[in-house]
């Protein structure tokens, strides 16, 4: 047995401390089942602090994570706090300190999470986005503010050392999939960035001559995902690109509330945070109707990145019955069942 691995926990604002409530208990029974050891330490950052204290978390807030083995993080968010201010106030601050150079997000269609699109049915791919450069770059500024000639500059940033290795992590990933990466550039029109990503991409391709890899533009892959979603395996793209796909994929996979996401770290140097996509949800909070499978999922993703493949497994199947059963869907997948009830029937599903 692994010795007791640390988990720092953010539930955060709105829903997103009932499915943290729901993943802590998911967790607590596969954890059980496998003789895994997590010990859990709770902080309150969040929105509400913001408004209490004026800081989303503590100074030394990104110290004290860093003795973590992983963060498990709800959503942040609330109106009257700007998004901007919760964004980089605790997220951006997260990803950047620690590293957490990959977005990986995985969509798949499930048994009874109906796609808007008639045609999606074995939908099975995984977004890999590049999370700490790119187009969101601190690098920029504006002037002239309030006259007529008022201006906005914002620089991107790609870095032979960012694209490399993120497009060598969409190669590895794939090798333990279809062997199919598709990369997404707009080097016909963005001239200076996006032909430096194509040419770092083709060189890494060569390293790993077993993947199949196209490129395409982003516009023409945005068609594609809607068109033919079951086509892709591992899709790369820069910071901006790969969050406008990651949303498109989950929403063509029917539901926002089971999409998960990692923020890895993959050296291992750094904890690498994991959070369902979805935000706060102010319009359904403190009912107890809030689909938990995403922060579910993300668990799951957090056990595998620990070292936990197998448990990971069986929450996803867990997931994967739970969802094709009528009685244990909730509101937004058509169902009736709320929050609580979910989760017990997974935690049934584990013991
Ligand atoms: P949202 O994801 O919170 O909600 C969008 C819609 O989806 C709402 O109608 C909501 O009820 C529904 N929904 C979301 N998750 C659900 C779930 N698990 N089960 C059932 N229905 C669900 O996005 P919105 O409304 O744009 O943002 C609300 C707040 O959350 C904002 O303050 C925003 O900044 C923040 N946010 C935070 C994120 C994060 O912490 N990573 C990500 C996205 C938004
Ligand atoms: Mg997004």
């Amino acid at each position: 047995m692994m010795s007791e691995q640390r988990i720092a926990v953010i539930p955060g604002d709105g829903i997103g401390a009932e499915v943290i409530d729901s993943a802590r208990a998911v967790l607590d029974a596969v954890n059980k089942r496998h003789r895994i050891e997590f010990s859990y330490t709770e902080f309150d950052w969040s929105c509400e602090r913001y408004t209490r204290t004026g800081a989303m978390m503590p100074d030394d807030g990104i110290d004290t994570l860093r003795e973590f083995d992983a963060i498990l993080l709800g959503a942040v968010g609330w109106p009257g706090v700007a998004d901007h201010v919760s964004l980089w106030g605790l997220l951006i601050p997260i990803r950047r300190a620690f590293r957490q150079y990959v977005n990986l997000r995985p969509i798949r269609t499930f048994d009874g999470v109906a796609s808007p699109l008639r045609s999606a049915e074995n939908v099975d791919f995984v977004v890999v986005r590049e999370n700490v450069e790119g187009e969101y770059s601190e690098i920029g500024g504006r002037l002239n503010r309030g006259f007529p000639d008022e201006m906005a500059v914002q620089e991107s940033v790609f870095t032979r050392v960012g694209v490399s290795r993120i497009a060598d992590f969409a190669f590895e990933l794939a090798k333990t999939r279809r062997g199919y990466v598709t990369s997404a550039t707009k080097s016909n029109g963005i001239v200076h960035t996006l032909p430096f990503w194509d040419e770092v991409v083709a060189e890494r391709a060569a390293l790993h001559p077993d993947v199949r890899v196209d490129s395409e533009h982003i516009d023409a892959l945005a068609a594609k995902f809607v068109l033919q979603p079951e086509r892709f395996d591992v899709v790369v793209g820069s910071n901006l690109f790969g969050d406008i796909l990651s949303d498109l994929a989950a929403a063509v996979a029917g539901s926002i509330g089971i999409a998960p996401s990692a923020n890895l770290d993959p050296t291992r140097r750094y904890p690498s945070m994991f959070e369902p996509v979805h935000g706060s949800a102010p319009d359904i909070a403190g009912r107890n109707i809030a689909n938990p499978i995403g922060a579910v999922w993300s668990a799951a993703m957090m056990l595998d990145h620990l070292g936990h493949a197998t448990a990971a497994a069986d929450i996803v199947d867990a997931m994967t019955a739970t969802l094709a059963d009528p009685n244990t869907r909730t509101a937004d997948l058509g169902g009736r069942a709320d929050t609580a009830a979910v989760t017990s029937a997974l935690v049934q599903r584990l013991r």
